[in-house]
């Protein structure tokens, strides 16, 4: 038989309070011996929090919807697209006649439809940066082109894309993986206002990874859609109205051995889920017989209106078409025109000769450039050494400062008296009260300059004052200080000490020492 014990709880909770306070300030005390230690862990494996987010789009980009009289003319240009018909001034003749394929519904319609059926995707306009180009009429009908106007198969590319960018935050960032090698670079547009991949395939390394190749492909292609919102206007483009990119391959001098049947894959995959209708035209130049027979491998895997849009250009006839297409003026001599030859990969040493001006121009623009840094500089180290001059005193009063990633040639000297006064200002900016700054043991040497400044001082020195003095004893505590910075904080902070080591930002000109 079951018996149901009454009891008294308040009795009980009597009986129990002491044992649970006290238990309670055992808790307490615990967390309070814990807590430093955990903040001491926190400092041997320093977050490696980076700024990652490539946003694409800036708040005031127009969003293209068309009605009337201009969705008619849009309707053209889509019918031509669709058409792969070239053949519009100034880069063709414009001779009208559209033997291509034909769009198989209404076009106005099946605009309208897709407008319906992605409503409930769009980005909420909170007035700040967008994760990718707004869902309208362009971004629409490039899907709908791709896969032949069959909307549910449009719809699901859509949606899949939109997933895919929000996953990613945005765009591909640059990376030093691939923009070293130099597997392309967009130097400039052609005469219809789309930009130019020029690949050059005797850099392509058959080895490359898929992982590498795909990051390259983003990264290239993401700073082409960036760069062409950024310029977008409220109006139909006459020209470039898809919004697309030309690829020009060029195969001169290139073997087999160049060849990668991985980035061939990653290209079509990529193209057909994330970027369809992205481009517009590809030129293969300096065609022979090796790449004719490798295209006849390649080309039953790509789309038929693929297939159309890409033309095979023999060595003679390079420059006549690269003319044509880009004009004399802006061309690089290697393919008949008068501008300078574009750097090789060993010759690269900014970003623009590494992608071209137009992605690093646009990388500038929306921070990636300073991502790019960061990450570097947190894989690589600050490196600081005393300021020696090669003839004069051996004064021991400045600093030489670098990125080890970029080496000592491009060191900055400042004055310590300005190290100081910098790490003294980081103390000061309200997020970074809780600095730890690497001080030195007590024999770690000592610089006489520091030692008499903080002599003379006049007034007492304040905490932070002091701190930063004691940090710029000598050049490995600095760089210590600085590396631990970097590694610790975010934004502001970092960026503060890039600046300060590699002499750009408002930290760029080293004060004078008068
Ligand atoms: C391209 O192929 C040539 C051999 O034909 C080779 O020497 C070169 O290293 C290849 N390029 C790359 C980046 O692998």
């Amino acid at each position: 038989m079951m018996e149901i014990q009454s009891f008294d709880g308040v009795g009980l909770l009597r009986e129990l309070l002491p044992i649970l306070l006290a238990a309670l300030a055992a808790l307490v005390a615990a967390k309070l011996f814990v807590a430093p230690r955990k903040a001491d862990q926190a400092h041997r494996a320093p977050r490696q929090a980076i700024q990652t987010d490539l946003k694409l789009a800036g708040p005031d980009v127009p969003t293209l919807t068309f009605f009337g009289d201009q969705l008619k003319r849009f309707e053209d240009e889509v019918r031509r697209i669709y058409a792969v018909n070239h053949d519009k001034p100034p880069f063709g003749r414009g001779m009208k006649n559209l033997n291509g394929p034909v769009p198989p519904c209404d076009v106005k319609e099946s605009i309208r439809q897709m407008r319906a059926a992605c409503a409930d995707l769009q980005e909420p306009v909170t007035g700040g940066w967008r994760l990718h180009e707004p869902l309208d009429d362009i971004f629409y009908t490039r899907f709908l082109t791709a896969v032949d106007f069959h909307q549910a198969r449009a719809l699901q590319l859509i949606r899949n894309y939109v997933k895919f960018r929000r996953e990613m935050r945005g765009g591909t960032p640059p990376d030093y993986s691939w923009l070293k090698a130099g597997l392309g670079i967009v130097p400039f547009e052609d005469v219809m206002g789309r930009p130019i991949i020029v690949a050059r395939a005797k850099y392509f390394d058959s080895q490359i990874s898929a992982e590498t190749f795909r990051s390259f492909y983003r990264g290239m292609v993401d700073s082409i859609i960036a760069h062409l919102l950024m310029k977008r206007r409220p109006q139909l483009s006459d020209t470039n109205p898809f919004e697309q990119y030309v690829l020009v391959l060029d195969v001169l001098g290139a073997t087999r051995r160049n060849f990668s049947m991985t980035a061939i894959q990653v290209m079509i995959h990529e193209s057909n889920n994330y970027y369809p209708d992205r481009v517009a035209q590809i030129f293969v130049l300096g065609v022979n017989l090796a790449v004719r027979s490798l295209w006849s491998l390649v080309s039953p895997m790509v789309m038929p209106r693929t297939r159309k849009k890409t033309e095979l250009i023999k060595e003679a006839d390079v420059p006549n078409l690269m003319r044509q297409l880009v004009g004399h003026e802006k061309l690089p001599e290697e393919y008949g025109g008068s501008a300078p030859r574009l750097p090789s990969p060993a010759q690269a040493k900014t970003l623009s000769d590494m992608a071209g001006p137009i992605p690093a121009d646009i990388w500038e623009k929306l921070g990636a450039v300073r991502m790019l840094e960061e990450k570097t500089a947190m894989a690589s180290k600050i490196c600081v050494a005393w300021d020696m001059p090669p003839y004069g005193f051996r004064q021991m009063s400045s600093f030489k400062l670098w990125l080890h990633s970029r080496g000592e040639s491009t060191a900055i000297t400042r004055t310590i008296t300005d190290c100081a006064d910098f790490l003294t200002d980081l103390q000061q900016s309200a997020d970074l009260k809780k600095l730890n700054l690497d001080l030195p043991k007590r024999d770690e040497g000592y610089s006489p300059s520091g030692w008499l400044s903080t002599c003379c001082s006049i007034r007492p020195l304040t905490d932070e004052e002091w701190k930063a003095r004691q940090a710029t004893r000598q050049p490995e505590v600095f760089a210590r200080s600085l590396g631990k910075i970097l590694a610790e904080s975010q934004g502001a902070a970092s960026r503060a000490v890039l600046d300060f080591v590699s002499g750009s930002g408002p930290y760029g000109i080293p004060r004078r020492l008068d």
